[in-house]
């Protein structure tokens, strides 16, 4: 804590970015841009096939072509940056699952002075949805932080995108590769913030929380540049190896209350652009014999009739994250925003399946645990929320 209090007062921060980006740096606080979390869900089940399209991508790779028939969900569940490129702002999904920058499903960009086409095709396919189109450079700003010259796809046609304007990508470079004609990768917002000198070290903090009550927007979320914010944490940070090409984790000691779910060291990704938590499948069965719950078809989620009162917890980097039943099961408030009728109790654990990866830390983890993602010391970072 006390070596990243240091790190952060080093971090140097973009003033009057609306002059020009003229560029000065100054040692200065941390810098931190909001998050808003919107939901277009009217139905479960499209979270549930959203997501599962998503897994099964990252465990194929697939070209794009091979994912032509797919089902399109338009119905998302995210954590929106408002992301100044040019003179326009867009509503772009925060995803350190991918890694391009993209803009133009809903808005449609118009390149302004600084927006230039570099007539290169740009196209990359997430599972659950897609996007091809042109590359352009531009500058490119998030909470009055931003970078020149940032590659963006600008999109002719996307699909699954509804309700947004595309992406902002925080995962690794390397998930950039033959996304872009020409080129083998193209540099990500993060890496152009610290070649340009408005941070010192490559590191995002990722802070969630869940919805509040009933609504189906909120301004609840924080990224940090540059460093992490201690108000956003308690205790220490747990740190582990980053496993290429995700931001993936190894986690293992899956446990229900007391009862061990099984010995399996899972291959999982820290994803913020997945709703649910993915779990191996036969940690999954276990889970489901051990807690009485049963996947129910209409929501495509596992349902108790009893509410549960044992944590879910498992063990990353020799510590163990322990979900309390109000923190993995979906918020009996907002069952009307998703379609959800009925009793019963739902949760967001799902079979993650038993090829890699098959364990996503996905946004309802996230909203109990502060991330940090750290190109700089190659690693991933997790706390208890604040
Ligand atoms: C739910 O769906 C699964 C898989 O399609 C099927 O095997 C099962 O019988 C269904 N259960 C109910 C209660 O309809
Ligand atoms: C469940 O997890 C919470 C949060 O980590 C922890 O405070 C609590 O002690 C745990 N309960 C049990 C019975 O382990
Ligand atoms: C949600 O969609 C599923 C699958 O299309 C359907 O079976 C279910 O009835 C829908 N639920 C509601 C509340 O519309």
């Amino acid at each position: 804590m006390v070596r990243i209090a240091i790190q952060a007062a080093f971090v140097a921060v973009v003033v009057g970015l609306a002059s020009a980006l003229s560029i000065e740096q100054r040692a200065a606080p941390l810098v931190k841009a909001p998050l808003k979390k919107i939901s277009t869900v009217t139905n479960i089940t499209n979270i549930v096939a959203h997501d599962n399209a998503r897994l099964s991508h990252y465990f194929k790779k697939s070209p794009i072509s091979e994912l032509a028939s797919a089902p399109v969900i338009n119905e998302i569940f995210s954590y929106i940056a408002e992301t100044v490129v040019g003179s326009q702002t867009f509503n772009l999904i925060v995803d350190t699952g991918s890694s391009n920058t993209w803009v133009g499903a809903t808005t449609k960009f118009v390149a302004g002075s600084t927006g230039k086409s570099t007539g290169d095709s740009v196209e990359v396919s997430y599972g659950s949805g897609s996007f091809s189109g042109t590359e352009f450079t531009d500058t490119v700003s998030i909470g009055g932080t931003g970078v020149t010259g940032q590659s963006i796809g600008v999109a002719k046609t996307s699909s699954g995108f509804e309700g947004t304007d595309g992406i902002v990508g925080f995962g690794p470079v390397d998930l950039t590769e033959d996304t872009v004609s020409g080129v083998s990768t193209v540099p990500t917002f993060m890496q152009n913030l610290v070649s340009q000198g408005v941070i010192s070290e490559n590191i995002l903090g990722v802070s969630f929380a869940p919805l509040s009550g009933s609504d189906e927007e909120d301004t609840n979320g924080e990224l940090t540049f540059g460093g992490v914010d201690d108000s956003k944490f308690t205790g220490s940070i747990t740190y582990t190896t980053a496993v290429a090409p995700w931001w993936g984790v190894s986690v293992s000691k899956f446990a229900f209350g007391s009862t061990s779910l099984g010995t399996t060291t899972a291959s999982g990704i820290v994803d913020t652009g997945t709703t649910l938590l993915y779990v191996p499948t036969t940690i999954y069965t276990k889970f489901l014999s051990t807690s009485g719950g049963k996947l129910d078809n209409n929501s495509g989620l596992v349902k108790f009739t009893t509410k549960p009162t044992s944590n879910f917890s498992f063990v990353v980097g020799g510590t163990t994250f322990s979900l309390t039943p109000t923190q993995y099961l979906v918020p009996t408030a907002q069952y009307s925003n998703w379609g959800i009728s009925g009793s019963g109790f739902y949760t967001y654990i799902a079979d993650g399946g038993s090829e890699a990866p098959n364990t996503i830390l996905g946004m309802t983890f996230l909203e109990n645990f502060y991330s940090v993602y750290d190109v700089a010391n190659n690693r991933v970072g997790l706390a208890p929320a604040a």
